[in-house]
């Protein structure tokens, strides 16, 4: 039996066991999804796993998405431009890290039916995730990017592989078309996220990248004050479906029976 994982730190929340397992079971395969608590110390010894073919595929959450990357022996070039890896397999004898986040954003915008093409997006956070959406944002043709993060060095860090990024002061509300949470702010159902919603106008599109909560305090007030909102969900689906194409080579179903199970 094939064996994959899923490891990050902490992981009891991950959904992806729910989805790959039913996935997995759809399309009569021989395997087992599995979701790994890890420290970083561990890592060395999962890649073993994996080119010793005992484990064919990880997939990789916080905090490690980026820390894994000296222990791969090849990146794609999305993982490269990303330094991010949240796929890993063996390919032509190579452990090889892959990123499915950025599709998986792509993917979900064309989902919700929202086209990018010159909108000014404000993204809050300057963490794992944000090099992955900057480069969806840019394949999809935005117009202008505005990052904004509590701890503004890490935003401007962000200044140093891509191009014509705007850093603003967090807490500070610049005119947008779109805004992204990309910051954990809503996981647990705080409310930290200081946005003028009287600067914002109406009919804005509001993303935010958590999907449990199903609606964050952000999503719920930018619903109250009339604008178009959406969470995660699509994104991780998105993202799991990217890879469980390339490790299992069948591209599988995204049914309704399974969105409603992810909820
Ligand atoms: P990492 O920064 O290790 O990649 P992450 O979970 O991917 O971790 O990112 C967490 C993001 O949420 C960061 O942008 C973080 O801001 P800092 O860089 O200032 O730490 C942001 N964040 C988390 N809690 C926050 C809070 N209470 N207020 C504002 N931003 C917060």
């Amino acid at each position: 039996m094939k064996k994959y994982l899923v490891i990050g730190n902490p992981i009891e929340h991950s959904l992806s066991p729910t989805l790959h397992n039913y996935w997995i079971k759809e399309n009569n395969i021989n395997a087992v999804y599995d979701k790994k608590l890890i420290k970083e110390n561990d890592i060395k010894d999962i890649i073993f796993q994996i080119k010793s073919k005992e484990i064919q595929g990880v997939n990789v959450t916080v905090p490690f998405k980026k820390k894994v990357i000296p222990f791969l022996e090849k990146l794609s070039p999305e993982a490269m431009e990303s330094q991010s890896v949240n796929t890993i397999y063996l390919e032509n004898k190579k452990v090889t890290g892959h990123n499915t986040d950025i599709a998986g954003f792509e993917l979900s915008l064309r989902y919700h039916k929202y086209n990018v093409k010159n909108k000014k997006v404000l993204i809050l956070g300057a963490g794992g995730v944000v090099p992955s959406i900057i480069l969806g944002l840019k394949k999809m043709g935005v117009g202008k990017i505005i990052v904004s993060n509590r701890t503004k060095n890490k935003a401007e860090d962000l200044k140093n592989n891509f191009d014509n990024l705007e850093i603003v002061d967090w807490g500070e509300t610049p005119c947008f078309d779109m805004v992204i949470n990309a910051t954990s702010i809503g996981l647990k159902n705080e409310d930290g996220i200081k946005i003028d919603y009287s600067v914002v106008g109406q009919n804005k599109f509001f993303y935010d990248v958590i999907y449990n909560p199903r609606e964050t305090i952000f999503l719920k007030k930018a619903k109250f004050f009339g604008n178009k909102t959406e969470n995660g969900k699509m994104m991780f689906v998105y993202q799991a479906h990217q890879s469980f194409t390339i490790w299992h080579k069948i591209m599988p179903k995204i049914e309704d029976k399974i969105l409603k199970l992810l909820n």
